[in-house]
């Protein structure tokens, strides 16, 4: 009995015994497992911003001084809906206010604050296209003919996609 005692005794402490060991294998697996994991999680929230295929020059600019620009960005653009919509439907003033609300007179980059933040070329562009607006809505409104007006259209949306496969625009921290 006491043999067998012992015996059971002996096979329990081994058993503790890989047991402990198993346990050890364990935290030390979990504490492999959050390293890798931690460093892939790492490199994943850093990776994107690294290897992004976005190469375009980030231009930066204060909060209120982003959110002025995007606003007149999608002026710009209902303007371009509204000319298009107003000639498919035959009716031309309202093509030509369309045009009209982004002319020259509506442009922030005039601000001084935003002008000193910006590339020479990035405003020359910016000044060009508003003029454009402005240059549609005079020929709107002399009558030219769908095609002279489809063709400064043309000219004019060529701008936005120029200035947008340059630029991107971030927010200062
Ligand atoms: C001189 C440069 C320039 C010109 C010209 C330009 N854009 Fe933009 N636009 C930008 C930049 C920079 C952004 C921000 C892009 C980014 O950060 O990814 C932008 C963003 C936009 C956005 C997104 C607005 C938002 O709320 O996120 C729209 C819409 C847009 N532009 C429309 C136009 C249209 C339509 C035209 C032409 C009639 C135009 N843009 C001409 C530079 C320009």
């Amino acid at each position: 009995m006491t043999q067998a005692g012992d015996f059971l005794g002996s096979k329990n402490e081994k058993e503790v015994i890989i047991g402990m060991r198993v346990t050890l294998i364990g935290i030390c697996a979990g504490v492999a497992g959050v390293i890798v994991l931690g460093y892939l999680g790492h490199s994943t929230a850093v990776e994107p911003h690294k290897s992004s295929a976005d190469t375009r020059q980030r231009l930066v600019l204060t909060h209120a001084q982003r959110d002025m620009m995007l606003t007149e960005m999608r002026l710009m653009l209902t303007s371009v809906s509204g000319i298009i919509q107003g000639l498919a439907t035959g009716d031309l003033p309202a093509a030509e206010k369309a045009a009209r609300a982004s002319g020259i007179g509506k442009a922030v980059d005039v601000d001084p604050h935003i002008k000193t933040r910006l590339p020479q070329q990035f405003l020359e562009l910016g000044m060009h296209t508003h003029r454009g607006f402005d240059m549609l809505a005079d020929q709107i409104q002399a009558g030219g003919s769908q095609a002279d007006i489809l063709r400064e259209l043309a000219t004019l949306t060529g701008n936005c996609v120029a200035c947008h496969a340059v630029y991107r625009l971030d927010e200062a921290r």
